[in-house]
C-alpha cells in the first residue's frame, strides 16, 4: 500500500487542500449545536476546508445543498439526514459526478448501498432498547398499568423511527407497560414543552414519559412543573442525548435515567474523508461507542462533561 508521501494511491493530487461539503440536519438541539462544533473542529484540525450548510430540518434544503456541493466539485459530501427516505436521486447524482458520500449519524434507507462509502453513527434501535430495558427492569414487579406517553423526534428520522421500535419491543414483554399517547415534538425544547402540555391536558395518570432526546424533555419538564407535578418523581423521565443540559436536570433528579448519544463524530469523520481520499477501503458501518446514566451517574459525569 502506498504510504502518504509517496501519494501513489491518492485521488487528489499531492498538496492540495481536501474540500468537504458538509449539509447538517438544523440548530435543532444542544446534540446537534455540539455535533456541529466537532464537525468544524475536526476538519479545521484535518486541515480541510469545509463548506458547511444548516438545512433548518427540511429535507429539500439539504438536497439543495448537496446538490451546490456537486457543482463547486468538492472532494467529498458527508451529511446527516433529516429523514430517511427520498435521497436516491440525488445521491445518484453525486456518484455519476465521481463525488463519494459518506453519511454521519443519521440513516438512509437507500436499497443502494453503492450510493455512499460509509455510515459513521449510532445504533438508534439499540438506544431504544436500553430506554426499554431500564423501565422493564424498575416496573418488573409493577401489579397495575404503566401508563407512558412518548415524545418522537422528527417524523420519518432514523433516531425516531429506530428509537421508538428499538423501546417498544423490549417493553412488550411486560404487558402493563402501556403507551398511551405518543406524538412528535421534532427533537425541540419548545414542541416538547407543548406536546407534553397537551398530554397532560388529556391524560390524568401518566406514570412515565420517554422522550427520543433531552431537549423535548427539558420542555417536558417545563409543562410538568408548571402543572403542579414533580418530574422524576410523579412522573418518570427517560431521555437520550446526555448533553449537559439533560445531564444537569439527570443530576437534581428530574430526569431518571438517560441514554447517550455520542454527538462527536468530527474526528471520525475527518479519518474517514481521508481514507477515502486517497482510495482506500473503508468498513461501510462505523458505530460509535456509547452508554447510559442514572442521575447518580449523571452527578458523577457531570464536572467532566465535555458538551
Ligand atoms: O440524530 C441524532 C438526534 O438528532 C439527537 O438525538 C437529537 O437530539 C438530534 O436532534
Amino acid at each position: 500500500s502506498a504510504s502518504p508521501s509517496a501519494g501513489a494511491s491518492s485521488e487528489a493530487p499531492a498538496g492540495k487542500t481536501i474540500t468537504l461539503g458538509f449539509a447538517q440536519v438544523g440548530a435543532e438541539s444542544g446534540w446537534r449545536t455540539a455535533n456541529t462544533k466537532s464537525i468544524q473542529d475536526s476538519a479545521k484540525n484535518a486541515g480541510f476546508e469545509l463548506k458547511f450548510s444548516d438545512a433548518q430540518q427540511k429535507q429539500e434544503n439539504q438536497i439543495k445543498a448537496i446538490r451546490s456541493f456537486i457543482q463547486q466539485k468538492v472532494d467529498v459530501i458527508a451529511f446527516s439526514p433529516v429523514v430517511e427516505s427520498g435521497w436516491d436521486t440525488v445521491l445518484k447524482e453525486a456518484k455519476d459526478a465521481g463525488i463519494p458520500v459518506i453519511l454521519t449519524d443519521r440513516a438512509v434507507d437507500s436499497k443502494d448501498t453503492t450510493l455512499y462509502k460509509t455510515f459513521i453513527g449510532s445504533d438508534f434501535v439499540e438506544e431504544g432498547k436500553k430506554a426499554g430495558q431500564w423501565l422493564v427492569d424498575k416496573y418488573k414487579d409493577a401489579s397495575e398499568d404503566v401508563n407512558i406517553v412518548e415524545l418522537q423526534g422528527t417524523t420519518g428520522s432514523a433516531p425516531a423511527n429506530d428509537r421508538k421500535a428499538g423501546f417498544q419491543e423490549v417493553i412488550a414483554s411486560n404487558p402493563h407497560l402501556k403507551i398511551i399517547a405518543s406524538q412528535t415534538g421534532d427533537f425541540t425544547r419548545a414542541k416538547g414543552k407543548e406536546v407534553m402540555q397537551a398530554f397532560l391536558k388529556a391524560h390524568k395518570d401518566i406514570d412515565v414519559l420517554y422522550a427520543h432526546n433531552d431537549d423535548m424533555a427539558l420542555g417536558a419538564i417545563q409543562a410538568i412543573e408548571a402543572a403542579g407535578l414533580k418530574p422524576g418523581e410523579d412522573i418518570v423521565i427517560i431521555s437520550v442525548d446526555a448533553v449537559k443540559d439533560g445531564m444537569t436536570a439527570a443530576s437534581e433528579g428530574k430526569i431518571n435515567f438517560i441514554v447517550e448519544c455520542n454527538p462527536l463524530l468530527g474526528p471520525q469523520l475527518m479519518e474517514a474523508v481521508q481514507a477515502v481520499v486517497d482510495g482506500k477501503e473503508i468498513e461501510p458501518r462505523i458505530v460509535t461507542k456509547e452508554t447510559t446514566f442514572t442521575s447518580e451517574q449523571a452527578k458523577e459525569a457531570l464536572p467532566s462533561r465535555e458538551y
